[in-house]
């Protein structure tokens, strides 16, 4: 898809969700390209509308931006739980599976998934798939003996790379660890290779998202594209 037309597909999901929020909730801010349109909408709202909500975000980044607009941000532990969390994906299918951590995230997005109430994704329509798998999973894993993890990885044939900064040294995540991008092309057993992934040592977390998000949100040519998850009580 062309850049200018994904990029205006992104705006419209984000400005979309924004309607989501209401006084006095709480809410989840996620991280990347879209969900910056998401919080520039939501500091336009506060400012010009006098919204008022408090956020815990995904990563510093979201909690810089948003703070620029004067939303109050609080750290997770302080609340009880999000009454909706908003945040971009990957890739998502049509049973409501998805891939996360492009943005190196996945950790801290994970853990604000779980605890909200509501969860939704805003994409533009070229993150829907068939089958997940043909953007590189994202796996967080801790520095000490990450080669260790990439050379088991391989040895299972995930076709795993170190990702790297523009320095050439491995990206940081929020929590300090290391992103291994898995290079599968296809994945058609995201259960199994979910729970492969997590009791791998040295792994911390990964970026399949199963069945978890409540709503997406598709930028799409003309309305916004709401899908509602069947499969949970929404
Ligand atoms: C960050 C993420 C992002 O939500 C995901 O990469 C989508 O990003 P974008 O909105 O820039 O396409 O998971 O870790």
């Amino acid at each position: 898809m062309d850049q200018t037309l994904q990029n205006k597909l992104k705006k419209e999901a984000g400005i979309k969700a924004a309607q989501l929020v209401k006084d006095g909730m709480v809410v989840g801010l996620g991280t990347g390209s879209t969900v910056r349109y998401l919080v520039d909408e939501l500091g336009r709202r506060v400012q010009e509308e006098g919204l008022k909500f408090t956020g815990t975000t995904t990563s510093r980044r979201t909690a810089k931006q948003a703070e620029g607009y004067g939303i109050k941000i609080v750290d997770i532990d302080d609340v009880d739980h999000m009454d909706i969390t908003i945040d971009g994906a990957d890739e998502v299918d049509k049973n409501f599976n998805g891939i996360k951590g492009g943005g190196a995230a996945l950790l801290w997005e994970k853990i604000v998934a779980i605890n909200s109430n509501y969860y939704v994704w805003i994409v533009d329509s070229s993150k829907r798939v068939d089958t997940i798998g043909k953007f590189p999973l994202p796996v967080e894993v801790i520095p000490f003996g990450a080669g260790h993890v990439i050379k088991r990885m391989e040895k299972k044939g995930y076709k795993p790379v170190l990702r790297l900064g523009e320095d050439g040294k491995p990206i940081r995540t929020d929590e300090n660890n290391y992103i291994i991008d898995l290079h599968l092309g296809r994945i058609d057993h995201p259960q199994e290779l979910g729970e492969d992934l997590i009791n791998m040592v040295g792994v911390v977390e990964h970026g399949l998202f199963l069945n978890m998000v409540d709503e997406v949100i598709v930028g799409n040519e003309g309305e916004p594209l709401i899908l509602k998850n069947p499969n949970k009580n929404n």
